[in-house]
């Protein structure tokens, strides 16, 4: 199956697909939507990729076409929004409604938001975790696809946490997209 992430900072969900990839899925395409260091290892590796900053376009929806556009142009069959922060819009999504997949740093529907490492460690919960899901017209809501739980450890800060966090988030995101690929149909 052929997969496009779409990414917006450091990009290491993003080298983990790269890393995994096998039979099951193939990345054939990285985006962003700022010049983000995670486009380095798919440059790399000789992959195509887009850079669509959204203050290039003149309104969010100009920008929602652009993007949708642009993960068509690599004929997908799943993206995969790989700490992409910004709400994907109805061209996107009506473009690939239902094979977008979203990865976030908490146990949905706990702490939502850009923000969930931190709210987790304000709120004192004592466990977190990590959520992969389908994306949908809201803020990292859509049908949960797989959760992994990660202790909050004594002295956590936000970056610890969310490192702790991001190993676990690796593994569930990669499982997970085997796991569709791999089940459903779709170019092999
Ligand atoms: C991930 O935890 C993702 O869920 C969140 O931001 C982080 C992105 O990490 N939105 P990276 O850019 O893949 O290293």
């Amino acid at each position: 199956a052929r997969v496009v992430v779409l990414l917006s900072g450091t990009g290491s969900l993003c080298a983990a697909l790269l890393a995994a990839q096998q039979t099951a899925f193939t990345v054939v395409a990285v985006g962003a939507d700022r010049e983000a260091p995670g486009l380095a290892a798919p440059r790399e590796l000789g992959l195509p990729t887009f850079v669509l900053p959204l203050r290039d376009h003149p309104d969010r929806g100009s920008w929602d076409v652009a993007l949708a556009t642009a993960i068509a142009a690599h004929e997908p069959d799943w993206v995969v929004s790989a700490g992409f922060m910004k709400l994907l819009g109805p061209a996107v999504l009506a473009r690939f409604g239902g094979r977008v997949v979203n990865t976030h740093p908490a146990l949905l529907p706990a702490f939502p938001g850009a923000h969930a490492v931190r709210d987790a460690l304000a709120a004192g919960v004592r466990t977190t975790g990590a959520t992969v899901h389908l994306v949908d017209e809201g803020l990292d809501t859509g049908p949960v696809l797989a959760q992994t739980s990660v202790p909050v450890l004594p002295g956590d800060d936000e970056t610890h946490l969310h490192e702790r966090i991001k190993v676990a988030e690796r593994t569930l995101l990669v499982d997970t997209l085997v796991s569709l690929t791999s089940s459903r149909s779709g170019t092999p």
